[in-house]
């Protein structure tokens, strides 16, 4: 054990050291991909379209009409990934499997291609000392089906493509996370229509209903039948903080509201087995209602609370009615009132770390997850192509001369300065840090993403990765935030 480290187990509290951060442990610390976003070969292999192949294909639906088609080519530069990460001393790795590589026609025969290429990838993480979380449904629905198709057909679908990865995949995966996001699957796909499959008639409530209990026969699926392999298996639920913009009663009843209809909308049935209350008085017959078999079900469908959180809003009740139809104007809150001060990452999204803090201690509150937290994505976008232009004129290449050179010097001695993201990186570890502090059980955090990658409708142009993805040659470089975070990820295992 490194002698600078020291374990304060008898308090749990964690403690700060030499300016890092201890974490109780075991926590898991790691970075997330998703196959559409890195994949690439949207066409080997006996992969066959998903929805975002169609949308991206089309015009004007993302910046620069980028599409996966290529990607990062993770597919064919897997393994040199997984050395990346190994030598980030990543400990664990959240990726997703397309599903329509599996089965490229979303049910039906299975592409024995599609599970090789997942295998050897596990395998490698595994040989690595990388353990894999595996998402199975990260919003690349296999083209011929719909969210939109009759509740048992797309239900039953899903559990089926489930089944053929735990049958696959099982021996070797022991944290599965069903679906990613689904407030984005549902608002984004079938409301406003800027993901796919680009929808815009309101039908975001009917599309989140059958995700969550395609979610809920998955987990049946895992646990009545998969008990032997003795994994884990959850869901990972997006939201900002809302922070009520004034102490007043209206305001701080704006920001419940505003949680309800975003985290709440999910979380609510799959921990506590129905939607909010506020939901389904405002929604009344929009909202679908459970049946009392399903709602058992879903009750406690997660083992784990997964969390996505980037930013924070201020809530304020409407004054007057909200533009938009269904979800925009069901809320009643002013949706993105932020605090002109507050700094912004390129995506626009208010760079708030304390935030992180509050929506943990909410969740540790409100659902008390017996198998704990995890924050499976947390990260930032924050440096343009036009940034990153000049900074490359202006020698941001720096070389590797950091905490004495030891964590890892990388074979070109350079790495890509990207210090907005080291401090966003620090900050929002700090505020888990003080939310553990406060009595949430957060017991792991995934960076997102390890990779510069397709961020959906924005294309190319905003960076995620704190490896830096060349696209024309699909060079790997490391950027600061990796060194920062592979200092982070050393100086946790050195604990155990
Ligand atoms: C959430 C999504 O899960 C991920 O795919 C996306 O790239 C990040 N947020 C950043 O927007």
């Amino acid at each position: 054990m490194c002698p600078r480290w020291l374990k304060l187990k008898e308090s749990k509290r964690p403690a700060i050291r030499s300016g890092f951060l201890e974490f109780p442990e075991p926590f898991v610390f790691g970075v997330a991909t998703s196959a559409y976003q890195i994949e690439g070969a949207a066409n080997q292999h006996g992969r066959k379209p998903s929805i975002w192949d169609e949308f991206s294909h089309l015009p004007g639906t993302t910046s620069d009409g980028a599409t996966g088609d290529i990607a990062c080519d993770h597919y064919h530069l897997f393994q040199e990934d997984v050395d990346v990460m190994s030598k980030l001393n990543v400990k664990a790795y959240r990726f997703s499997i397309s599903w329509s590589r599996i089965l490229p026609n979303g049910t039906g025969g299975i592409n024995k291609e599609g599970i090789k290429f997942y295998s050897d990838l596990i395998d490698s993480l595994l040989a690595a000392g990388i353990v894999p979380w595996v998402t199975l449904y990260h919003w690349d629905l296999p083209s011929k089906l719909d969210w939109l198709d009759s509740k048992d057909s797309i239900t039953s679908a899903f559990s089926t493509y489930a089944r053929t990865c735990f049958e696959s995949f099982g021996d070797r995966v022991k944290h599965w996370i069903t679906l990613n996001e689904p407030w984005c699957s549902a608002v984004l796909g079938y409301n406003t229509g800027d993901h796919a499959p680009g929808h815009t008639d309101a039908a975001e409530y009917v599309a989140g209903h059958h995700m969550l209990l395609a979610h809920a026969e998955a987990v049946r699926v895992y646990r009545e039948d998969f008990a032997d392999q003795n994994g884990q298996i959850g869901i990972s639920l997006n939201a900002d903080w809302r922070q009520p913009m004034e102490s007043t009663r209206e305001d701080r009843r704006a920001a419940e509201r505003a949680m309800d209809f975003s985290l709440g909308w999910f979380a609510e049935p799959v921990f506590h087995g129905d939607y909010p209350k506020c939901m389904r008085e405002t929604c009344g017959e929009r909202l679908p209602a459970f049946t009392p078999a399903e709602s058992a079900l879903l009750k406690g469908s997660s083992d784990f609370f997964g969390l996505n959180s980037y930013s924070a809003n201020f809530a304020k009740a409407a004054q007057h009615p909200t533009e938009g139809s269904g979800y925009w104007s069901d809320i009643g809150v002013e949706w993105w009132h932020t605090d002109q001060d507050w700094d912004r990452t390129d995506m626009g999204w208010p760079i708030v770390p304390w935030s992180l803090r509050e929506i943990l201690l909410h969740i540790q509150e409100r659902y008390r997850p017996v198998g704990g937290i995890f924050i499976t994505e947390n990260g930032c976008a924050c440096e343009s192509e036009e940034s990153a232009e000049l900074d490359r004129r202006s020698d941001a290449l720096v070389p590797t001369a950091w905490a004495g050179g030891e964590i890892w010097r990388p074979e070109s001695g350079m790495v890509f300065d990207d210090p907005e993201r080291v401090r966003f990186f620090r900050a929002h570890l700090s505020a888990v840090h003080a939310a553990i502090s406060r009595g949430a059980d957060v017991r792991g955090y995934f960076a997102w993403s390890l990779l510069d990658n397709f961020e959906w409708a924005e294309g190319y142009a905003k960076r995620f990765g704190i490896v830096r993805v060349d696209f024309p040659t699909q060079e790997r470089m490391l950027k600061s935030s990796a060194r920062f975070l592979a200092a982070v990820f050393k100086a946790s295992s050195e604990l155990v």
